[in-house]
């Protein structure tokens, strides 16, 4: 168990929680209430600052955040309809991500946590993405397994619980985003490079192109998908380059990725014997996948839950949410500031 979290019966916070999410390139606030639900949310892209750079600058990410985070808060407790001294405890992303943005989320939680006399809680970013199907009507309850695929992530969790979680298969290369925004960069789309590809695919034509359905001809749950970026690089060069051909390309692509992630979704369920598949993470927001997975769900008996397509994507929302359920159950921290830039997932304490 990580040292950093303290058991602390009789913490319990009253009253609402603001969520505060900053690993990477969004700014991202919420204010969650136990009772009440998700009472706002705001959300601040830094899409714009970054794509003359094709990526994400972490130096620039850090600096755009300490400018938008505190107007953000305001506006959230504003939307809210409450105030500073109404919230019950703090809830922020201390990892992974790009150190010098969690430590900006990391210092306004903190402090603000201690100017108010509230608990504050480091959430884990994957965490809070795996919890994001909790927000919506009809919540998903353990035993589940859930598929995240973001972009620094593709991994298949049994979760037993809330904060009970053992990894049943990871990337062994790339992750899922990433192997979407590696391949649009590489057929020269803009900047964020999965939604642009997915957009793309819908014009594209059934079947002019195929690729390889990574791992999936031997038994496992792990994925690998930089292979794929390969054969789309050679089909790409090898083309005549034309509009079409583009989207004939990143639909054959888009259906080997998603083909993939469902194969081994249904393998997790068959290997665990749960009945419900949680996705989450901003390839979750991919509309082939969500369709797919949904079929194939029906087809098989087992039921799909995801996010709304904003709540995919990282958010407060989601941070708000992990950290109002482990400040009930009695979880703080020390008031040291940390972050964890990179963070395992399984080490996290079970709630109780
Ligand atoms: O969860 P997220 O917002 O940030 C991380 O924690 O990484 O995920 C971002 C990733 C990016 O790689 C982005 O290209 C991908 O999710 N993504 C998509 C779509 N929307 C976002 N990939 C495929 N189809 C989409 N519609
Ligand atoms: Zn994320």
């Amino acid at each position: 168990m990580d040292e950093s979290f303290a058991k602390a019966p009789g913490v319990v916070p009253v009253g609402p929680v603001l969520g505060i999410e900053t690993s990477c390139d969004e700014t991202g606030v919420a204010v969650y209430d136990a009772g009440r639900g998700l009472l706002a949310h705001t959300l601040y892209s830094q899409i714009k600052l970054h794509a003359d750079y094709g990526g994400v600058v972490p130096e620039l990410a850090s600096r755009d955040h300490v400018r938008k985070l505190l107007p953000l808060v305001r506006e959230t407790l504003e939307r809210a309809g409450i105030s500073s001294a109404d919230l019950g405890g703090v809830a922020y992303t201390a990892g992974p991500g790009l150190i010098g943005a969690l430590l900006v989320g990391a210092a306004a939680a903190r402090s603000l946590a201690w100017a108010l006399g509230v608990p504050a809680i480091g959430v884990h970013h994957m965490e809070g993405h795996l919890l994001a199907p909790l927000l919506e009507a009809d919540p998903p309850q353990p035993p589940f397994v859930a598929l995240l695929v973001s972009g620094g992530h593709s991994m298949l969790i049994e979760v037993a619980a809330v904060g009970r979680y053992r990894l049943l298969g990871d990337t062994l290369d790339d992750a899922a985003g990433e192997a979407f925004d590696k391949t649009a960069k590489l057929m020269g789309l803009p900047y964020p490079g999965g939604p642009a590809l997915a957009k793309l695919a819908e014009q594209g034509r059934e079947g002019v192109f195929r690729f390889a359905r990574p791992m999936t001809d031997r038994p496992g749950l792990d994925f690998s998908f930089s292979g794929l970026k390969t054969q789309v690089l050679l089909a790409w060069q090898g083309s005549d380059r034309s509009a079409q051909t583009q989207a004939d390309i990143a639909r054959a692509f888009e259906e080997a990725i998603v083909e993939t992630l469902v194969i081994k979704c249904r393998r997790a369920l068959a290997a665990t014997g749960a009945k419900t598949l949680v996705i989450a993470g901003g390839v979750g927001a991919n509309r082939r996948l969500r369709a797919q997975l949904a079929q194939a769900g029906e087809r098989e008996g087992f039921r799909a839950a995801f996010p709304r397509l904003e709540f995919c994507t990282d958010n407060g929302a989601m941070i708000a949410l992990a950290g109002a359920l482990r400040l009930a159950a009695g979880q703080h921290e020390t008031p040291s500031i940390f972050v964890h830039p990179r963070w395992d997932l399984q080490s996290l304490p079970a709630l109780r």
